[in-house]
């Protein structure tokens, strides 16, 4: 089936914190939202029909996990990344940050600290803070926007006694794929430092060019005897609202001690549609999936170029993966909430704000999972902006 995702959509009455939450999160409702994660597309078929044939059956009573589920999680492991798992090990979850939160709750104690490279996703810091441990961070090298691990500094903050360290692979918001090597180095530091890792993969499925992922268990038994995978098929096939994710343990004893937790809020049975959604994703989207990337690619190349041509005081790169670039605005000498504003009401933008990421004043995260039409309408907004602002 040939998908369009030019299609223009509809979420108003999507119920959608993208846009439902606009003003809230700043403060007037007529900007473009191109914040949260997930896309302003339509997802693929067969995850439509199996959701609407299980709503067609009328009944919604308690629902148990069949194998297929979790052979479909396998399958696409295989098939996708060449891991080979085993279905024993495969944890169902609500979702990715949820199962980040259970992992630092059970594998560390309160005031330990935890360590992950910066910027990255908020909810790692919000999530360490939350559960009371102690946020480490080792700040990524950038050299013309190419962001490497400092393996120095990493070092050094190993040294420091973290209990946990939180792999972002790929990594958000700077969109690396990480290299066998640099995940070798990584892992093989954390093993010397006795230090736990979780790998956060919700955007492994979201390669660009041609990019492949490596799931950081799969490298070697020690890895995987170190590590807990967290996963998901939300972001791939844009389903977060289902809550939904897969955690990949490495032995059972990990694994009971992690789901005991949820034992105790009760918390053990899958959502009816949740359940029939994840499975058709991994059996029948990558039909879906495989469109949807060079789209993607297609819209990263449109911003990047647009700014390269019309707005030269915002430098952008390409990804290797994700659907969220990374816009460096630095040469507009705004600082820290000035620039939010500046986006916000005089470009009418709604984006991700860098410092939210652990980075430096300057910086804001756009997200391109949305219909061309919408990001030349933001990119003609943001160009006005700027042309008024240098005057
Ligand atoms: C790196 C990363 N992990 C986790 C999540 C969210 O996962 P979930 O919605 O399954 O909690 C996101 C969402 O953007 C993310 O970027």
């Amino acid at each position: 089936m040939k998908y369009n995702f030019d299609a223009p959509i509809d979420r108003s009455n999507n119920f959608s914190a993208k846009y439902d939450e606009r003003k809230k999160k700043f403060g007037r409702e007529d900007i473009i939202p191109l914040w949260i994660a997930d896309m302003d597309f339509m997802t693929a078929q067969p995850i439509i029909d199996a959701i609407l044939q299980r709503g067609k059956q009328g009944i919604f009573g308690y629902v148990s996990r069949p194998d297929s589920y979790f052979e479909a999680v396998c399958n696409w492991q295989k098939r996708r990344n060449n891991w080979e798992i085993h279905e024993n090990l495969v944890g169902f979850n609500v979702g990715v940050v949820p199962a980040l939160c259970t992992a630092i709750k059970e594998f560390s104690e309160e005031n330990d600290k935890i360590l992950f490279l910066t910027p990255v996703y908020s909810e790692f810091f919000d999530s360490v803070e939350k559960w009371n441990r102690k946020v480490l961070t080792s700040s990524l090298n950038e050299e013309n926007h190419y962001y490497t691990v400092d393996f120095q500094d990493f070092e050094a903050k190993l040294k420091q006694g973290p209990k946990i360290f939180i792999l972002c692979n790929p990594h958000n918001p700077v969109g690396r794929v990480w290299t066998k090597e640099e995940l070798v180095k990584m892992g093989e530091l954390c093993l010397k430092y006795n230090v736990m890792v979780i790998s956060d993969e919700i955007h492994s499925d979201l390669m660009l060019w041609g990019n492949k992922h490596i799931p950081f268990a799969s490298i070697s038994e020690d890895f995987s005897n170190n590590t807990i995978t967290c996963t998901s098929a939300t972001k791939t096939f844009n389903l977060a609202g289902l809550q939904a994710s897969t955690t990949i343990f490495p032995n059972e004893e990990i694994k009971k001690r992690f789901e005991d937790f949820w034992q105790r809020m009760d918390i053990t049975r899958n959502n009816c549609f949740s359940l029939v959604a994840m499975e058709a994703a991994y059996n029948y989207g990558e039909e879906w999936l495989e469109q949807l990337l060079p789209y993607i690619e297609g819209n990263m190349l449109y911003v990047k170029d647009f700014c390269d041509k019309n707005i030269p005081q915002i430098k952008t790169f390409l990804p290797e993966s994700t659907y969220l670039m990374w816009l460096d605005c630095t040469k507009l000498n705004l600082e820290g909430d000035a620039l939010v504003n500046f986006m916000i009401n005089e470009a009418g933008l709604g984006l991700g704000d860098g410092r939210a990421f652990g980075a430096n004043k300057g910086y804001m995260r756009l997200n391109v999972a949305c219909p061309r039409v919408t990001l030349e309408k933001a990119m003609e907004n943001l160009k006005q902006a700027v042309d008024r602002f240098i005057g």
